[in-house]
């Protein structure tokens, strides 16, 4: 006891003592027994080198890299940088550190994964671990650690995804895990916190998230396709073709003296990191807009004609740099006689409520959404936070007048289950419209999933229910707007909030000219448009018909899949039908539901009348809305709309049932 007193401040003696009685008066030292059995089996475990040597007969608090607390009760840190560890951190001995407050194990050579049972150190604050050979997914143990503030995973093995649960640790305030081989896309990371961070030389692509773009580019650099924040934009009006000829390869640095030159400035440093050919078309495009912005404001400071007074003041709302959208850009803009000053600026139509100018545009972070055969639709999220989709169309074969006048048209179109087009802008170089954004996404994700995410289960009272709201659009689109879709297809089926179906993309096939692409509409074309490469409404009818089919089966309508290959998906629909086989047609899926037989059925009949092959037999879509309305009346809401009665979510957690309690399905003969 003496010898123990000696080595101690006396304010802890009292400490000490009831410490020591309390862990059962071991007299050769107050140490922390547990932890202590925890290190040895550590140490027992890893190679390291020779030089790390714990005496196991004298304290643990003594031992190099081991720091206690001040009653020698607990391991309060363990610090082993460059000591030669080498192997897997084995299981159940660092774990059991309960108080350990922090752990260096820096610079070794550890791989492997880490184990589970970190999740026990909660109270744990800094976590160094930089500088091995660590591998395996984002450690999800770590992401359950409370206190964490520093947490250090940097040049190790890691992959997969950086998972959102990062925003669990809301004490974070440095997170570097550079130098991995983490993938995917950046989680928006968001500790209150957070003032160190760093995902430089990993492979993470798509758009910066808001919350860290406040992080220097280097803290980003040297990834797959990271864009935006202070990485250049992910606009998608420069998608790096190789610059034309007439582009001058000089970057016009010197002629920007506007407030601009700084962006150009950062931006050609990341040029060269990311390549010169992107950065020209983006300067340059920088410099036409700013051209033009200049040229509109001195229009707009020239007397004007009473005419274009209008559109001067426009211009000077445009230079003024915040944008009225729907006041001043309504459609008496597109068709009256100001579209001269209204040149090169986004067109807003009325009732969208957004307030944003091509810049704002062309300065948002974008990620692809898809690629279509008339052009590629993104996801653009707007400084303020305003995401919209923009669809950038390539190959317009129609000049400014048609294309302004078709736009007149289609942004008359109002209708719920329709989805608005909100605005339009048109150059020699862009067409680009802008609408809604809906973060639920299409009917063809939801029923075939994405390649990034899987699917769950869509029940059959969603589908009729997505059926009928799309066939409503469509009838509207057709009876009061006497606009052809054109493009009906299980992507352009969008969901709204409350699951209902609203048509979008429609339209566009007056832009086209005779240059329809000869892909679009692949497995949902009517025969006929094939010969005649002319969309109508009966046409539309027909691809309508064939998204009734693909809700009923769960079949792709462009997947070669349908056993005898080249067979497109009425005719295989039609192949199993006449064979008598109705029941085999439907989605395995929709099996587990009851009683929806005769509903499937009678689907399945509209569906074959809309794909007849003479256009004059099909249905109008009125009518097939109205027999869509027929079929289910009795169990209807008032909008037209079923209660779901057999949602499995419900009762089964999604459990298949068996085999037993499936009610069979017609047409099948034991
Ligand atoms: C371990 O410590 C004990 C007591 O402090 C000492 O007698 C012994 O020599 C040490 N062993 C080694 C290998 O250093
Ligand atoms: C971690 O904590 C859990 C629950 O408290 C316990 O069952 C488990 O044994 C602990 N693991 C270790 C390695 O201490
Ligand atoms: C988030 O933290 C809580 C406790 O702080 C934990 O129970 C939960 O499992 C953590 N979630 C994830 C995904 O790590
Ligand atoms: C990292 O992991 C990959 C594959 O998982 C492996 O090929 C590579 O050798 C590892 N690198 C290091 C430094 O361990
Ligand atoms: C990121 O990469 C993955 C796989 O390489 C790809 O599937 C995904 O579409 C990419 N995301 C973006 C936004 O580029
Ligand atoms: C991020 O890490 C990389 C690579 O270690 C380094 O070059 C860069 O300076 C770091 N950035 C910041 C902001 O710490």
């Amino acid at each position: 006891m003496a010898g123990l007193l000696v080595s101690s401040a006396a304010a802890h003696v009292l400490l000490l003592i009831s410490a020591t009685t309390l862990l059962g008066g071991v007299l050769v030292g107050s140490e922390p027994t547990q932890d202590k059995q925890a290190l040895l089996a550590f140490l027992s475990q890893t190679p390291h080198a020779s030089r790390l040597q714990w005496n196991a007969s004298s304290s643990a608090c003594n031992w190099v890299g081991v720091e206690c607390d001040p009653t020698r009760s607990y391991v309060y840190s363990l610090r082993l940088p460059g000591v030669g560890l080498v192997g897997p951190i084995p299981p159940a001995t660092l774990g059991r550190l309960s108080q350990l407050r922090i752990l260096s194990l820096r610079s070794n050579r550890l791989t492997g994964e880490l184990p589970s049972d970190l999740s026990n150190l909660t109270l744990l604050r800094n976590l160094y671990l930089q500088g091995n050979a660590l591998s395996g997914g984002f450690p999800t143990s770590l992401t359950q650690l409370p206190r964490l503030g520093r947490l250090d995973l940097s040049s190790n093995n890691f992959t997969g995804p950086i998972p959102f649960s990062v925003n669990n640790l809301t004490h974070l305030t440095g997170l570097f895990i550079q130098n991995n081989q983490f993938s995917g896309a950046l989680p928006s990371i968001n500790p209150p916190g957070l003032d160190a961070f760093n995902v430089s030389n990993n492979r993470l692509n798509g758009s910066i998230p808001a919350s860290l773009a406040k992080f220097p580019a280097s803290s980003f650099a040297g990834n797959l396709q990271l864009c935006g924040g202070p990485l250049p934009s992910c606009s998608p009006f420069f998608p790096s073709p190789a610059p034309s000829p007439s582009i001058s390869p000089n970057p016009p640095i010197p002629v920007q003296k506007t407030k601009k030159s700084k962006k150009l400035a950062t931006g050609l440093i990341i040029a060269i990191a990311v390549g010169a050919a992107l950065i020209g078309f983006l300067l340059l495009m920088f410099l036409i807009v700013c051209l033009r912005r200049r040229r509109g404001r001195q229009a707009s400071k020239t007397p004007k004609p009473a005419g274009a007074a209008a559109a001067g003041a426009a211009g000077a709302a445009a230079a003024g740099g915040s944008f009225e959208a729907g006041t001043s850009s309504s459609k008496e803009d597109i068709t009256g006689g100001s579209v001269e000053a209204e040149r090169n600026r986004l067109v807003f139509f009325e009732g969208g409520g957004y307030s944003f100018d091509l810049e704002d545009l062309l300065r948002a972070s974008a990620e692809v959404l898809g690629k279509g055969s008339v052009g590629t639709s993104y996801k653009a999220v707007l400084e303020e936070g305003t995401t919209v989709v923009v669809k950038r169309l390539k190959d317009v074969g129609v000049g400014k007048r048609e294309f302004e006048g078709q736009m007149g048209v289609l942004g008359k179109v109002k209708h719920d289950n329709v989805v608005p087009l909100r605005a339009f802008y048109f150059s020699k170089d862009e067409k680009l419209l802008v609408f809604d954004y809906y973060p639920a996404g299409s009917l063809s994700a939801l029923l075939h999933g994405t390649r990034s995410s899987g699917r769950t289960p869509l029940d059959w009272d969603n589908r009729l229910r997505i059926a009928i709201t799309a066939g409503r659009g469509l009838a509207y689109l057709h009876e009061s707007s006497k606009v052809v879709h054109g493009n009906i297809k299980s992507s352009n089926v969008l969901l709204g909030p409350d699951q209902s179906g609203r048509v979008s993309d429609f339209g566009l096939n007056p832009l086209f000219g005779t240059a329809t692409p000869p892909n679009r509409m692949a497995g949902y074309r009517a025969p006929e448009v094939l010969e005649t490469r002319k969309v109508t409404f009966k046409s539309d009818v027909y691809s309508f018909g064939v998204l009734l089919l693909e809700l009923l089966t769960g079949k792709s309508p462009n997947q070669a899949s349908l056993g005898d290959e080249g067979i497109d998906l009425p005719r295989w629909v039609q192949s199993v039908v006449r064979e008598e086989w109705t029941a085999e047609v439907f989605d395995v899926e929709l099996m587990r539901y009851h009683n929806i037989e005769e509903e499937m059925v009678q689907l399945l009949q509209i569906a074959m009348s809309c794909v007849a092959t003479v256009p004059d037999q099909r249905p109008n879509m009125a009518e097939v809305v109205r027999m869509m309305e027929d079929m289910n009346r009795g169990e209807t809401t008032d909008d037209g709309l079923r209660q779901s009665s057999d949602d499995p979510s419900k009762g089964s957690d999604g459990q298949t049932p068996t085999t037993e309690s499936r009610t069979p399905p017609i047409g099948v003969t034991p």
